[in-house]
């Protein structure tokens, strides 16, 4: 494996791949299991991200890497192989979340501060030794009538980039996600406000990275693309999702960042994946652009297992095909009439 961060951050990023987030807590996963009456357990969560990591035909074209939780990169396959061995030899990167969440920020309605500093630097060292060398720490940034606030996003930024320098520290390339969501109640939550907060916190982003002596070339940043809110009733093209993201992460992202992978954020998965491609196909960029996605990647797989072993390989199927269209999506290859014919 290599081991200077530049070189980590330029193969998490390789060509016609992206990111694995298969990161979810012990309680958004039981979420996701609830969804398919599935009991979450120690074992059925090692079952569950075993098949994902073995499955070979999406591991070994389409990922590049895979974030897991910290339950998840001390388990072993029910084999005994360490399962940061599975992605290891699939030729993916193995990746660690760090954060311990978004906690309630003091003197704030629906703000959150993500926490997870103190102690970190010794977690860094343990997760360095099993094998992790990237990590990812997720702020979020809520849209609401009156918020974000300076507060909020100047704490949040502050706390990316002391963990970033922390992870460089520990030759382990951070993603630095500061997540602009776009779930929330409100009607002005429109893709005009999504660009003007996402700027805002980018501009922030990087301020706050340079004080904190973080290398660009070692880390990536996992942005939300820029898109209306959910409940904002406004309708967009993928087209005017392109255009927005694209210009907001030109006029705040340094050249010199190697890669772009984006979360999916609630986005269906073939929205996430028209997007993407979107963004590839239409424009000249500096750096690479591609997916880190979580539900948008997994969805398809959870709905064909159901928790039951015989649906294993349809799943892997699943999970093969959403991989792979993703995969030309950072190419900006992806067509509606290869997703069908798929
Ligand atoms: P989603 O793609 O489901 O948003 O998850 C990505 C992720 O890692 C969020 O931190």
């Amino acid at each position: 494996m290599n081991e200077k961060i530049e070189d980590i951050a330029i193969a998490m990023v390789a060509e016609g791949q992206g990111i694995l987030a298969a990161d979810e807590s012990t309680g958004t996963i039981k979420k996701r299991f609830d969804g398919i009456d599935t009991e979450s357990t120690e074992e059925s969560r090692r079952d569950y991200r075993e098949f994902l990591f073995r499955a070979s035909e999406a591991m070994n074209n389409y990922i590049s890497g895979v974030i897991l939780y910290e339950e998840t990169l001390f388990q072993a396959a029910a084999d005994g192989t360490p399962l940061v061995d599975l992605i290891s030899q699939a030729g993916a990167v193995p990746g660690i979340k760090v954060d311990m969440g978004a906690k309630p920020m003091a003197g704030t309605q629906i703000e959150t501060v993500t926490e997870g500093l103190d102690g970190l630097r010794e977690r860094l060292g343990r997760y360095y030794e099993r094998g992790a060398r990237f990590a990812k720490w997720r702020a979020v940034i809520t849209i609401s009538e009156d918020t974000p606030t300076w507060n909020c996003v100047k704490a949040n930024c502050h706390a990316l980039a002391r963990y970033a320098a922390l992870c460089q520290e520990a030759g382990i390339v951070p993603i630095v996600e500061p997540e602009v969501l776009m779930d929330g109640p409100h009607s002005n939550h429109t893709i005009e406000r999504c660009h003007e907060v996402t700027e805002w916190v980018l501009k922030t982003q990087f301020s706050e990275l340079y004080d904190a002596g973080v290398k660009l070339e070692g880390m990536i940043l996992k942005p939300n693309m820029v898109v209306p809110g959910q409940n904002s009733g406004q309708k967009v093209t993928a087209e005017e999702i392109a255009s927005h993201t694209v210009s907001c992460l030109k006029d705040t992202v340094p050249s010199s960042v190697p890669g772009i992978a984006f979360l999916s954020g609630g986005q269906t998965e073939l929205e996430a994946t028209a997007n993407l491609s979107a963004m590839n196909a239409m424009y000249d960029m500096p750096w690479k652009l591609t997916f880190s996605y979580g539900r948008a990647l997994q969805a398809a797989a959870l709905q064909a297992w159901m928790g039951k072993a015989e649906n294993v390989a349809a799943a892997q199927r699943a999970f093969a095909k959403r991989a792979k269209m993703n995969g030309l999506a950072a190419l900006g290859n992806w067509t509606n009439e290869i997703e069908k014919a798929a």
